[in-house]
């Protein structure tokens, strides 16, 4: 017997940037030297002093179930943060801890939007966000942006987009962004929050890679524009880019106490409570962090500065250069219009680089636009080199057959 499958599961497909990293990882196993620039995570060590707090919660017996949104000592920890970083006056009341980013962006969804809210998406966006919005029974709608403005979100199109669309009611955020590495200032940000506030939209800002800014930019949370903006504003962050902890699975939601206790009645019934041992170690994490944190920002901007400079040598190709993150972004459409090895689409690109020069990379396609593609670059130096020195051979081969 067949079972039929849900229509909601049946829309959402796998993550493509794990798909790439798989078949990588399939042709390391088979021995090949493969150079991954597909994965989305710090390459360092979780630092010591986090491990260590870890450690003494186990010796502790800190292992139990604890409070579904959080142990309280992390929940203040994170309004400490918030205040510090961010200049931002929140009650532990309305921090949801949850297992990673990506649960808390879930969550949140899952309380406001009925079927067929619609969700603003800027394009490129992060893998998982239009899966996420149909998970929760909603309508992702789209809004381009374009690489002369830095990828970045115009007002005036987000008012047209919002026109357009009267059942919108959120807008989700990435400042820093995967996979463009833009960094939204903060005058740029009050005019987004103008035109939320205007259509009383909510806005889930994604600052998971807050940490990771570069040169002159500078991380600015759009619930800092103002009270009432911070009243339409949900912000998720976590632990897993900044602190190198993405298998501890620890992100959090801070927004309106509404909207966070009804988005922790979906963690209850789903997963209940994170790891107490990772709890532990987080409040740790952000109370008492030392230099590793930076060490680690300033290895990814060489690496950044390095790739982008390798990057843009190469004809044709066009470059905005990262903000943020730990991504580039670079522009290949000349390669997929010009080439006569039948290479037609970004997709088509990726695994042709991937078979004949084993350097894998994530399509733009994955982030919803053609003709770009996404380096990872937590990887090492020597990784960094090798695979650019590979990639711009392709490209050489792929111009000397335009
Ligand atoms: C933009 C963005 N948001 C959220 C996440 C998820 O982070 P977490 O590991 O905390 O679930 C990621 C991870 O790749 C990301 O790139």
């Amino acid at each position: 017997m067949t079972i039929k499958l849900s229509n909601r599961i049946q829309l959402v497909k796998p993550s493509p940037t794990l798909a790439i990293s798989n078949k990588a990882k399939e042709m390391k196993d088979a021995g090949l030297d493969v150079i991954n620039f597909g994965v989305g995570e710090p390459d360092f060590n979780t630092p010591d002093y986090i491990k260590q707090a870890a450690h003494k919660a186990i010796d502790d017996n800190f292992t139990r179930y604890t409070a579904n949104a959080g142990i309280i000592e992390l929940r203040k920890a994170i309004c400490q943060k918030l205040e510090r970083d961010n200049g931002l006056k929140y009650d532990p009341k309305q921090i949801l801890v949850s297992p990673g980013a990506k649960a808390s962006i879930l969550d949140v969804l899952m309380a406001v939007c009925d079927n067929h809210d619609q969700v603003i998406i800027p394009v490129p966006f992060w893998v998982s966000y239009p899966y996420q919005v149909l998970l929760a029974e909603a309508d992702p709608v789209y809004l381009t942006t374009y690489q002369v403005d830095g990828f970045r979100v115009k007002a005036d199109v987000l008012e047209s987009t919002i026109t357009d669309n009267p059942t919108a009611k959120v807008l989700i955020l990435n400042s820093p962004s995967n996979p463009t590495g833009t960094v939204y200032t903060q005058k740029e940000l009050e005019e987004i929050a103008e035109v939320c506030l205007k259509h009383k939209i909510l806005v889930i800002s994604d600052e998971i890679y807050e940490r990771l800014v570069y040169d002159d930019s500078r991380h600015f949370s759009i619930a800092s524009v103002s009270p009432e903006m911070q009243e339409h504003t949900v912000i998720v962050n976590g632990v897993s880019k900044a602190y190198a902890m993405t298998g501890w699975r620890l992100g959090y939601a801070a927004g309106p106490a509404n909207i966070i206790s009804y988005a922790g009645r979906v963690q209850e019934h789903a997963t209940s409570c994170v790891n107490s041992i990772t709890q532990m170690a987080c409040v740790t994490a952000l109370l008492k962090e030392d230099d590793s944190i930076e060490a680690m920002r300033l290895e990814f901007d060489k690496r950044r500065n390095f790739l982008y400079t390798e990057l843009v040598k190469n004809p044709h190709l066009s470059c905005f250069k990262p903000e943020g993150a730990f991504y580039i972004f670079p522009n290949i459409s000349w390669y997929i219009k010009n080439n006569t090895l039948g290479i037609k689409n970004t997709d088509q690109f990726c695994e042709k680089l991937l078979e004949k020069y084993h350097v894998a990379l994530v399509s733009g396609s994955a982030f919803g636009i053609e003709g770009f593609v996404r380096f990872s670059y937590a990887n090492s130096m020597e990784n960094l080199v090798k695979g650019a020195q590979r990639f711009s051979e392709f490209l050489q081969e792929l111009r000397e057959n335009s």
